[in-house]
């Protein structure tokens, strides 16, 4: 198991945003965390990252305990994030933007400047390089904030909402971005995501959150035909063909 929360509490003073959360993920798995807004998702990456305290319960990655660590030392050890409500922004171009992942690997600018270069051409951004990011439309930076990711050569990969927003042809163009990310790059990656089409293509696990409980997982097809989980969050309407 390459990531193991076990029994995860996160209060906000009186709010309990999570709730007893147990979750794995395996090595070069791909899986999709749903669930209604304000069900602790982003929480859940937070507490994850480092970027929020737990309250109780453990986190283990890659064989170690990392409850306590600081995000920096927890990104050393593998482990990438996006922010939903980051975009890339100033007046960096996309290089110098995506070297700044680039810098947790190396102290040299021009390995910095190489590394940058390949995971830009990876995730075929290349053709923005020079462009600054402020610049760019916002799907743009958003896929630049995970140029950045990508960069820092994580072990795992967590992506908060990076479709959000996007048109039919953009959330295609992402899709293939984050597919081959984690089939030829070969990075585990949890997925966050309310664009079904997206979410639902390509995970291979699906766990669905509801008020900071696990309230389902498994296989996509099992989790879009769970009564509880289209109750909690697809709605009755819901069918899976017609997000394509
Ligand atoms: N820093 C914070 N301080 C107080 N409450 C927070 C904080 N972050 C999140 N929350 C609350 O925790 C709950 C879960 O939020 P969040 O994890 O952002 O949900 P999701 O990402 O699933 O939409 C919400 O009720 C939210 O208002
Ligand atoms: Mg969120």
């Amino acid at each position: 198991m390459l990531l193991k929360v076990d029994g995860l509490i996160k209060d906000f003073g009186g709010l309990r945003a999570l709730d007893s959360v147990s979750f794995e993920v395996r090595e070069h798995e791909l899986v999709g965390l749903i669930g209604p807004n304000g069900a602790g998702k982003t929480t859940l990456f937070n507490c994850i990252s480092g970027h929020v305290p737990v309250t109780k319960g453990k986190i283990l990655f890659d064989g170690k305990d990392i409850t306590e660590l600081p995000p920096h030392q927890r990104a050393k050890l593998g482990l990438a994030r996006t922010f939903q409500v980051y975009a890339a922004q100033g007046d960096l171009n996309v290089l110098e933007y995506t070297m700044v992942g680039a810098f947790l690997r190396t102290n040299g600018r021009t390995k910095a400047r190489d590394i940058a270069l390949e995971t830009l051409k990876e995730l075929d951004l290349l053709p923005w390089k020079e462009r600054k990011v402020s610049e760019i439309p916002v799907p743009g930076q958003k896929l630049v904030t995970m140029a950045v990711a990508v960069a820092t050569n994580p072990k795992i990969l967590l992506l908060d909402e990076v479709a959000a927003g996007l048109n039919p042809q953009e959330i295609g163009w992402v899709k293939g971005i984050i597919s081959h990310i984690h089939k030829d790059l070969g990075i585990t990656t949890v997925l966050i995501e309310h664009v079904m089409a997206l979410v639902m293509d390509i995970s291979e696990r699906v766990v669905v959150l509801d008020a900071g409980r696990v309230i389902k997982e498994g296989r996509p097809q099992e989790v879009v035909n769970d009564p509880a989980v289209i109750k909690a969050y697809l709605g009755e309407s819901f069918r899976l063909e017609e997000t394509r």
